[in-house]
């Protein structure tokens, strides 16, 4: 079976994660869309949850991973489109519930503050967690 198409964006902050987890999705067989940034260069990573959001949109990616600094400023410029639901993790609980109960379609990650085996086990669950539906659904649907 043909697995999904994975994007991945981050900033300067977040490039070496990002390089990482793109090899693993690689590794296990995910079709990645890499949309950048690729160098050390600073760059601004509202620019890269914006290119996230229309990856998504135009049906070019099933899901998503950002990666900033902390994580925190790519969570909030992603999250202002209404169509994604990005969720900054820290440990496997959020991976699992962030899919379980939010239907969280990108996942994110601070580059400087989380361990890369840790990052790699919580893309792991999130790719491979359910939504619940039912109580869930109506709260999501509240949020577009
Ligand atoms: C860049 O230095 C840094 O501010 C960015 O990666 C991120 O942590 C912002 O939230």
């Amino acid at each position: 079976m043909t697995k999904d198409i994975i994007a991945l964006a981050s900033d300067h902050g977040g490039l070496e994660l990002k390089t990482l987890l793109k090899e693993e999705l690689i590794r296990q067989g995910y079709g990645v869309l890499d949309l950048g940034t690729d160098g050390t260069a600073s760059v601004d990573y509202p620019d890269y949850a914006d290119a996230m959001a229309a990856a998504l949109n135009e049906g070019r990616a099933a899901r998503g991973v950002l990666v900033c600094g902390t994580g925190i400023g790519i969570s909030i410029a992603a999250n202002r489109h209404a169509h994604v639901r990005a969720a900054l993790v820290h440990d496997a609980f959020g991976a699992r519930l962030c899919r379980q109960h939010n239907d969280a379609n990108v996942i994110v990650f601070g580059g400087r503050t989380l361990g890369v085996e840790v990052a790699k086990d919580c893309l792991k669950i999130f790719l491979e967690t359910a939504f619940e539906g039912g109580r869930h659904a109506a709260r999501v649907a509240k949020m577009s």
